[in-house]
């Protein structure tokens, strides 16, 4: 996603915008069900929200519920914010999550649901613990969900969901429900800003819904980490290539070609 103000600009309009952008979310753990003088049954965060279409559009529907939307980058925040207070709703804020982490911005047991959808990708093994869905973040998330709580996934990406599957079962959730066609099945979930990107290019969503279970001691990382793990071997056989993901899966498939041309050059001069 490409900034569009200058940081100066930025914070004047973070400022403008302070209705529903908490600049202060450390001071808020364990009290977000009384944001702002409300007084709300349960407190969802959309981890990764972007241009935060997704809980402004949930938020009109369930008044009753906080939606905290958490975004590393400030101009989605400045965007995302503006479509909240534009909306009317008072029911929906933004935070810049500086450290990239939910630690510290939640108290334990304190959220009811934690939605990440479509997450950077992150493809390569180097990066792996960056991704939302990687084991060490999935159990951070575990012990800010309250009892029931669930975790909700929605991507485009086969790599990432089968990624994010091992990475959920070794940190001991259980997946209630899954689908490889969210769009069939829960038309009424509302699509993202960048869901509606990848559908135009013809994606299938997939989704999922997973719930912490019993885990003793702490769970060691036995998955493969490069996403490319997860893909065929013949990458062009792919039908549909991830939004996120085409420059890695276009210089992969490069760098094979000029390794093949290597080969062949090699092969010819004998
Ligand atoms: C592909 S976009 C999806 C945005 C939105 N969820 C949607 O579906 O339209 C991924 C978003 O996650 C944000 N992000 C990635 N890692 C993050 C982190 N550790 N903390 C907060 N936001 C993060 C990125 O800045 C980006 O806005």
């Amino acid at each position: 996603m490409e900034e569009t103000t200058n940081s100066t600009g930025i914070f004047a309009e973070m400022e403008e915008l302070a209705a529903a952008i908490e600049r202060d979310p450390a001071g808020m753990a364990g009290s977000w069900a009384r944001w702002r003088g409300g007084c709300f049954d349960e407190v969802r965060v959309d981890y990764g929200s972007g241009m935060g279409d997704y809980i402004v559009a949930l938020a009109a529907g369930n008044p009753e519920t906080l939606f905290v939307g958490v975004e590393r980058e400030l101009f989605c925040i400045v965007k995302a914010a503006r479509k909240a207070i534009d909306a009317g709703l008072a029911n929906v804020v933004f935070v810049p999550s500086e450290n990239r982490t939910l630690a510290g911005l939640f108290a334990p047991c304190e959220l009811s649901r934690i939605y990440i959808n479509f997450p950077t990708p992150y493809p390569h093994a180097r990066d792996a613990d960056k991704r939302l869905t990687h084991l060490d973040n999935l159990l951070e998330c575990r012990g800010l969900l309250a009892q029931g709580g669930q975790l909700f996934l929605k991507t485009d990406s086969v790599a990432l969901f089968d990624f994010a599957r091992a990475q959920l079962d070794l940190a001991g959730y259980r997946i209630g429900w899954q689908t490889s066609d969210l769009r069939v099945e829960r038309p009424e979930d509302p699509q993202t800003g960048y869901e509606r990107r990848t559908i135009a290019r013809g994606a299938k969503i997939l989704a999922l819904e997973a719930e912490p279970t019993g885990l003793s001691g702490t769970p060691e990382q036995t998955a493969a980490l490069s996403l490319f793990d997860y893909l065929p071997e013949d990458l062009e056989s792919l039908d549909y290539v991830p939004l996120d993901m085409e420059r890695s899966v276009r210089s992969a498939i490069d760098a094979k070609r000029r390794v093949e041309e290597g080969r062949r050059r090699r092969e010819g001069g004998r």
